[in-house]
């Protein structure tokens, strides 16, 4: 455990043709932080992440992860070296399988040296097999998906699906989770799960959070920190209740 930061970006940015899209960007996330990024349609909130987490190379600026510069890494690379996992705004889960199979293939995904092993042919893979199950059970526990935990995944709601894909992010043991508005689309009564799990996350599994949210409650009730993006350009960065206060937040949300 060190003071630096778990993720550093230093001065991003990235053209798509004439549109610059993230002009300048810096941003770091501390340790065991959870640190919220919200911005107007189109201000490059998406982009950014794209651009931190290696499904889009930045056109400048550089990327550290735990101290690391993994700049022009691959998104899986990304994912699996360095336990930096991120979300997209679409939900998937193998819908054919149950809650808790669902779990304990994403956790086999990060931590199995081999695909023999994945599927349970190879030594140690028994213990493996049961250690993932004892950390899949503790999440679906915590994710309230415990009752319909043998339920193919398919049969559940879109919420209790967003919630099996957000406990699938858990299992491989993230150092930090960047979620892509998490709760775009859901009921309030999984809203509220969805917060506690991300909440248990970090504060009992020690997993760091950037998270891009609309729900300015969601924000308030979750985040320590939160940074403005606006026409590309981060904007201010403080307290949650100082950046709903801040007369240039609110024009740029007004103003378009
Ligand atoms: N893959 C892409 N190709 C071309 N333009 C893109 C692409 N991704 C984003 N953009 C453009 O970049 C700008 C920022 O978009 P985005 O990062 O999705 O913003 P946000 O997530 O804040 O809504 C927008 O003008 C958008 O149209
Ligand atoms: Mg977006």
């Amino acid at each position: 455990m060190t003071g630096l930061p778990i993720l550093e970006i230093d001065k991003i940015s990235k053209s798509y043709g004439a549109v610059k899209a993230v002009s300048d960007v810096s941003l770091h996330v501390n340790r065991g932080e959870i640190a919220g990024l919200i911005g107007p349609n189109g201000s490059g909130k998406s982009t950014f992440f794209d651009c931190s987490t290696g499904l889009q190379r930045p056109d400048t600026g550089t990327v550290k992860l735990d101290g690391q510069d993994i700049t022009g890494w691959s998104l899986n690379r990304i994912a699996r070296e360095g336990r930096m996992l991120r979300s997209f705004q679409k939900t998937v889960v193998f819908k054919a399988l149950d809650v808790e199979e669902n779990l304990i293939i994403a956790g086999q995904m990060f931590t199995f040296p081999s695909l023999l092993s994945t599927f349970g042919i190879g030594r140690m893979s028994k213990q493996r097999i049961s250690g993932l199950r004892d950390r899949a059970r503790e999440l679906i526990k915590m994710a309230g998906l415990w009752d319909v935990r043998h339920q193919p995944a398919g049969n559940l709601s879109g919420g209790q699906q967003k919630l099996i894909q957000f406990a699938s992010m858990l299992m491989p043991e993230p150092k930090i989770i960047l979620l892509d508005e998490p709760m775009a689309g859901i009921n309030p009564k999984i809203i509220e799960r969805v917060i506690e799990t991300i909440l248990y996350a970090n504060r009992s599994l020690g997993v760091s959070f950037l998270v891009i949210e609309h729900n300015i409650d969601v924000v308030t009730s979750i985040c320590q920190r939160v940074v403005v993006l606006d026409q590309g350009k981060k904007l201010v960065e403080g307290l949650p209740h100082d950046i709903i206060a801040d007369e240039r937040v609110r024009e740029a949300y007004l103003g378009g």
